[in-house]
């Protein structure tokens, strides 16, 4: 088998594979390969790692039927039309499970960075802003006892439900399609409405998958629903929420904060008004770069090659996203 990778990964991967004798290329150009070119290069290769957000639309699927397995490096596959691929018989596979805890770190990063003021204060040193000391200035708000809200409760989610329950006593509660009987029985979660989701909670962190559902989900409508001292945490999709009415719920104060991790577009223009704002604190997409995440992420996907390429089920197959 021979496999095209568009990006370079963690050797853990690619040394899996050079080990089973499976061919390699890695993209290595410092910029996004372009549709036209990954569906040129494919025709070459009878295996695809998919890294990032390539698009792995009908247009690509039926220009590369002749795959034999499409192994995303990533956890969220929305970029992915899973159900053309399935039509065509191509297995999909992701890297589910590994990535959990560190996305987490970053959810439960952001939440105190941003209670904090945390990376505008940084700026402003950066900045020579320090100025004189005010008692009354530069207060964040505090986490202690305040209500977490899972929109998305999986094994994210949990994960950040734990750490803030751990950490600041924080009740959880949660809305999902189905209830999370561990975090109820462990934490004491509760499934609630979406409107109740909006109405209790004092920060609203967000981990679920992008499906159209989800698409835009947290708009200015939803925004006005929150709390007035709400922190909005998004490190899923930045599609889930829309971009521009965030930046209008905080400039009305409708919402007290935001952290992102992922943005709508990515990557976030440096003018955009959220980089300037004193409770918000924006990463670049980040929540699965360490390098045990990347290494296990690297070698999940690798063991749906290797399965692939012996003509064996791959073990970490995703099925089409129902809406
Ligand atoms: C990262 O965003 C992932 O889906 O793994």
């Amino acid at each position: 088998m021979k496999v095209f990778i568009t990006r370079k990964i963690s050797a853990t991967g690619t040394e899996m594979l050079r080990q089973s004798g499976i061919e390699f290329t890695e993209w290595v150009e410092k910029r996004d390969i372009s549709q036209d070119e990954l569906i040129r290069f494919c025709q070459d290769y009878d295996g695809l790692i998919s890294v990032g957000q390539d698009l792995i639309d009908e247009l690509f699927l039926k220009s590369c039927r002749h795959l034999k397995v499409i192994a995303q490096m990533a956890v969220g596959y929305d970029n992915i039309d899973v159900a053309a691929a399935a039509r065509l018989e191509i297995p999909v596979g992701n890297t589910p499970g590994v990535l959990s805890k560190a996305t987490a770190d970053i959810a439960f990063l952001l939440m105190l960075a941003v209670s904090r003021k945390a990376i505008f204060m940084h700026k402003r040193i950066l900045s020579a802003e320090w100025g004189f000391y005010e008692p009354t200035d530069n207060l964040g708000i505090e986490l202690e006892g305040k209500t977490l809200g899972i929109f998305g409760l999986g094994k994210i989610g949990f994960e950040m439900a734990k750490k803030s329950a751990a950490a600041f006593s924080m009740p959880i509660i949660y809305h999902n399609r189905r209830p999370h009987s561990q975090a109820e029985r462990e934490l004491g979660a509760k499934l609630v409405s979406f409107e109740e989701l909006l109405k209790s909670s004092d920060v609203l962190s967000v981990h679920t998958a992008l499906t159209p559902e989800t698409r835009s989900r947290f708009d200015y409508s939803v925004f006005s629903l929150m709390k007035k001292n709400a922190i909005f945490i998004n490190t899923a999709r930045g599609a889930i929420h829309n971009e521009a009415d965030l930046i209008l719920a905080l400039q009305e104060n409708l919402i007290w904060g935001a952290g992102l991790d992922v943005t709508n577009p990515e990557p976030m223009l440096a003018s955009n008004p959220l980089l300037n704002m004193p409770n918000v604190a924006v990463l670049p997409h980040i929540g699965s770069a360490t390098e045990e995440t990347r290494g296990a992420m690297a070698r999940l996907a690798a063991e749906n090659i290797i399965a692939a390429s012996k003509g064996d089920k791959i073990p970490y197959q995703v099925k089409p996203v129902k809406s």
